[in-house]
C-alpha cells in the first residue's frame, strides 16, 4: 500500500468535499502525497513512512455517535501532523481539548488575524489575510501544549500548534485557492515542518515510469483502448516509448465523437503520425446506430455504448492473438473515487467506456498513470511531445455525444450536434474563451418548436449550449458567456445547421442538474 520511491505526506480522509486538492497542493510543492481513508489502520499509515500527514476536513461532528476518528498514538508518532477544518477539531477532541458548536456557523471567505506571525506556518504572510471558512463547530478548549496562533471574529482559534510536538491546526481550508496564502501555508508544512526535499517532478516521471515499464514487460505484448482523451492517450505514448512495436492500440470510433475528432486522433496516433505505433481505427458508427435505433432511456443507452465498445474491443483483441498485457488510463482520482483510496467512494463514480472487462486473454493490467491527477497526466504529455490541444483538451465523456442527444439516437440528430458543437467551439476559441470555461458543448434537446425561417413555417430542433465552471466536476456553475458571443454563436447555428430552429443556453449549476444532460 502507497509504496513509492518518493518522499510522502500523506492524507487522512475523513469525507470532507476538498480532499482531493489538499493532495494537490501538496503535489504542487513537488512532494508526493496519497489519500488513505481514516479507517486506514495506524500501522499501514507509519509503514508508508511518511514525512509528514494532515487530517481532512469532513461532515461530522467530532461528538457525534460513530464520527469518523483517528488513535491517540497517531500524535505521538513523532512525524509532523497538521489538521484541517474537521481535522483540526479532532486533533483537540483526542488529546484533551473541547469542541463545541459555534455560535455563528462561518461559511466564505473570512478575514483572519494572525496572533503568532513567527508560526513556521506563517512565516512572510502578513495579518489579516483572508482565509476559506465551512465549519459549524469550533474549538472551545484548547488541548494542553497548544498555543492559539490566528483567530476571526466569530472563532477564536482558527489556528493553534504545539511547535514542541509537531502538531498543526487549521480552523479554515488552505487547500480552497479563496484562501489567499494557502499554497504558502501548506508549503511551509511540508517543506520546512516535515522537512520534505521536493523529488515529485513530472519531468523525470516520464523517463522512470518508461524505463520501469521496460523493465516489467519485457518482450511482453500490449493492446491499449485509445480514446484520443487525454489519459489512454499520455498512457498509450509511455508504453510506445518503453515496449515499442510490441504495443497496439485499438481506437474505436462508435460515431458519437466530436466533428473530425476521429481524424484527429488517427492522424496524431496512426502510420502518418509522430508515434511509430500499431495503430487500428474500428469504424463501427454503423452498428452503434443500430443498436441504438429508438432507445431514449439514458442508462439503457449507456449501456449499449459500454456493451457494444467492449464487444468491438474484443473482436479486435481476439484478432491480435495472445496479448499479455492491458493498458488502462486510470488516474488517481479514479483510484480514490471507486473507494481504493479515501473516503469519497459514494459521491459519484464515472466510467469510461474503455472500463474493460477480463475476457482477452492477459496477464496483467497496466495502469502508469494511476498515482496522478489529471494536471500532471497533461504535464507529462506535455513533456512527451504530445500536441497541447489534444493534452490540453476538455474531458469528453466515454458515452459521447450519445449522452448529449437527449432521446434516441439518429445519424441526422448526430451531424445536428456535431456541427453546432463545432461551431459553438469555434466562436469560444475566437473569442479567446475556449479556457474560460472547464467544460462546454452543444447539446440536442429532444424538444421540436415551431419557427419561421425566411416566410415559412419551420418545425425544428432546438440546440442548447452548456458551458460550465468547475474544480473537481463534482458541483458545477454556469460560465458566463457574454451576449455577444452567444447570439453569434446562435445565429451562426441557425443559419448553417439544417434543422435547428432555436438556440438555448442553460444556466443551470451542478446541482440540481448535471453537467452532462443524461
Ligand atoms: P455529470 O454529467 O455527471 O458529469 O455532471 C461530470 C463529469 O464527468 C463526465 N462524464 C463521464 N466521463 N464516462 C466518462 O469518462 C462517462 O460515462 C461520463 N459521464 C459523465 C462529464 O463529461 C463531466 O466532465
Amino acid at each position: 500500500m502507497g509504496n513509492t520511491q518518493h518522499e510522502q505526506v500523506v492524507v487522512i480522509d475523513f469525507g470532507g468535499q476538498y480532499n482531493q486538492l489538499v493532495a494537490r497542493r501538496v503535489r504542487e510543492c513537488s512532494v508526493y502525497c496519497g489519500i488513505y481513508s481514516y479507517r486506514t489502520p495506524l500501522k499501514d499509515i507509519l509503514d508508508m513512512n511518511p514525512k509528514g500527514i494532515i487530517l481532512t476536513g469532513g461532515p461530522d461532528s467530532v461528538y457525534a455517535p460513530g464520527a469518523a476518528s483517528c488513535s491517540k498514538e497517531l500524535f505521538s508518532s513523532g512525524i509532523p501532523v497538521l489538521g484541517l477544518c474537521y481535522g483540526a477539531q479532532l486533533m483537540m477532541h483526542v488529546l484533551g481539548g473541547e469542541v463545541t458548536r459555534a455560535p455563528e456557523r462561518e461559511y466564505g471567505k473570512t478575514e483572519v488575524m494572525i496572533d503568532e506571525p513567527k508560526s513556521a506556518l506563517f512565516q512572510g504572510i502578513d495579518s489579516p489575510t483572508i482565509c476559506w471558512m465551512s465549519h459549524n463547530d469550533y474549538i472551545s478548549k484548547l488541548a494542553p501544549g497548544f498555543r492559539v496562533t490566528a483567530h476571526t471574529k466569530n472563532c477564536p482559534a482558527a489556528a493553534v500548534e504545539d511547535e514542541q510536538r509537531n502538531l498543526y491546526a487549521f480552523q479554515f481550508h488552505p487547500e480552497v485557492l479563496h484562501t489567499k496564502y494557502g499554497s504558502a501555508m501548506l508549503q511551509h508544512f511540508v517543506r520546512d515542518i516535515c522537512g520534505c526535499s521536493g523529488d515529485w517532478r513530472m519531468d523525470d516521471f516520464a523517463e522512470k515510469t518508461i524505463a520501469a515499464l521496460k523493465e516489467k514487460i519485457g518482450g511482453g505484448k500490449v493492446l491499449c483502448a485509445l480514446s484520443g482523451g487525454v489519459d489512454s492517450s499520455v498512457a498509450a505514448v509511455l508504453l510506445s516509448r518503453a515496449v515499442g512495436k510490441n504495443l497496439t492500440c485499438v481506437f474505436v470510433d462508435h460515431g458519437l465523437l466530436r466533428k473530425n475528432e476521429g481524424d484527429m486522433v488517427e492522424e496524431v496516433f496512426g502510420k502518418n503520425g509522430a508515434y511509430d505505433l500499431n495503430f487500428i481505427r474500428v469504424n463501427a458508427q454503423h452498428r452503434f446506430y443500430v443498436r441504438l435505433a429508438g432507445v431514449d432511456e439514458p442508462e439503457r443507452k449507456r449501456k449499449i455504448i459500454g456493451e457494444e465498445f467492449i464487444r468491438v474491443f474484443e473482436e479486435e483483441a481476439k484478432k491480435i492473438g495472445a496479448v499479455d498485457y492491458l493498458v488502462q488510463g486510470t488516474i488517481y482520482p479514479d483510484v480514490v473515487e471507486s473507494g481504493l483510496g479515501g473516503e469519497s467512494a459514494t459521491i459519484k463514480s464515472h466510467h469510461n467506456v474503455g472500463g474493460l472487462p477480463d475476457y482477452v486473454d492477459f496477464k496483467e493490467i497496466v495502469e502508469p498513470l494511476r498515482d496522478l491527477f489529471k494536471d500532471e497526466v497533461r504535464k507529462v504529455g506535455l513533456h512527451l511531445g504530445i500536441p497541447e490541444k489534444l493534452v490540453m483538451r476538455q474531458p469528453f465523456p466515454g458515452p459521447g455525444l450519445g449522452i448529449r442527444i437527449v432521446g434516441d439516437v439518429t445519424m441526422d440528430k448526430v451531424r445536428i450536434v456535431q456541427d453546432s458543437d463545432a461551431i459553438f467551439r469555434e466562436e469560444m476559441e475566437k473569442a479567446g474563451l475556449d479556457k474560460a470555461a472547464d467544460q462546454y458543448y452543444a447539446a440536442l434537446t429532444n424538444l421540436r418548436t415551431v419557427g419561421v425561417m425566411g416566410d415559412e413555417r419551420t418545425y425544428d430542433y432546438a440546440v442548447a449550449l452548456r458551458a460550465v465552471s468547475t474544480i473537481d466536476f463534482m458541483t458545477a456553475e454556469v460560465t458566463e458567456i457574454p451576449y455577444d458571443v452567444l447570439k453569434t454563436v446562435m445565429n451562426r447555428i441557425i443559419n448553417e445547421v439544417d434543422h435547428v430552429n432555436r438556440v438555448f443556453y442553460d444556466i443551470t449549476s451542478k446541482p440540481p442538474a448535471t453537467i452532462e444532460m443524461e
